[in-house]
């Protein structure tokens, strides 16, 4: 069993946006001592995350722009990152979009559009820095899926949002059992809804409470709770967890 290097890198896509899932947990993985490598289509806030990271928490971190869905522009923008940073160690894999569109007004550019970003992105940047992963001989992988996925929809996005997600939970498991002999962990986090500007701009209030409704607990999720929950499964020693969906939905999916 191999442990952890000292000086090591966390991957972390789509943690551009200001409110998002990505920023808050590269923030706390930087707390947790990782160094970070960003990626994100919006390449100048990925850098100027870079360097608010690194002046903040004072670990290594830089950012490149990136499409996920261009499986060849990853790879060209892993080796970037990979040249300046420790080793990679974990992968957080957040970068998404949403898509609300009724399913009988569906057309197939969306469809594909949602499936390239959502699904293929994750497998695109998995591919590439599995292969770092399996030389240095030991890989923490979360993917951000959503209950989306196990509901079938239920809050903004609709079919091909969960179809999206509900391949990247399958994605999880095939790689937890092809990855786990190089060392590698492999699991899903499905959040619930979370205060975000994913579902069509910021929450208002009503909105909250309608959302909270269908929730066991009396708040919508924060981007903390995520991040929270990223930083226990990128740890050392959750190293006997793989190819589980943690919910992180405040009760809405209970399995
Ligand atoms: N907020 C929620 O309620 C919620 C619930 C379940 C799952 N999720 C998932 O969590 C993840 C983060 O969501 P968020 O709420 O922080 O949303 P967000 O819109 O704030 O963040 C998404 C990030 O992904 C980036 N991105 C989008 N397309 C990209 C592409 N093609 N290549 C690279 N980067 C790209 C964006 O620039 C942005 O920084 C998403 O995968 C989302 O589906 C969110």
């Amino acid at each position: 069993m191999h442990t952890f290097p000292a000086e090591r890198t966390a991957v972390v896509t789509g943690a551009a946006s200001p409110r998002g899932i990505g920023r808050a947990t590269a923030h706390r993985l930087a707390g947790a001592g990782w160094s970070i490598g960003l990626l994100d289509v919006d390449g100048d806030a990925c850098a100027e995350l870079a360097e608010e990271i690194s002046r903040g928490s004072g670990v290594a971190a830089a950012g490149v722009g990136v499409d996920v869905s261009d499986a060849a522009a990853v790879r060209a923008a892993v080796d970037r990152l990979e040249a300046g940073l420790p080793p990679v160690v974990g992968l957080v894999n957040v970068a998404g979009v949403s898509s609300p569109t009724p399913y009988l007004e569906l057309e197939d550019d969306e469809w594909h559009r949602v499936l390239r970003i959502n699904l293929d992105g994750v497998h695109h940047v998995t591919s590439r820095v599995a292969q770092s992963m399996v030389r240095g001989g030991v890989g923490r992988v979360v993917s951000i899926s959503s209950v989306s996925a196990q509901r079938g929809g239920g809050t903004f996005s609709k079919t091909p949002y969960s179809v999206s997600k509900a391949g990247v939970i399958g994605l999880t498991r095939a790689l937890a059992r092809e990855l786990g002999p190089h060392g590698i962990t492999v699991n899903a986090i499905a959040p619930g809804p979370i205060d975000t500007d994913i579902m069509g701009g910021r929450l208002s209030e009503e909105r909250k409470v309608e959302l909270v409704a269908d929730l066991l607990v009396d708040r919508v999720g924060t981007t903390e709770d995520i991040a929270g929950a990223v930083s226990f499964l990128l740890a050392e020693e959750s190293g006997f967890i793989t190819g589980h969906t943690l919910n992180v939905d405040g009760g809405l999916y209970m399995h």
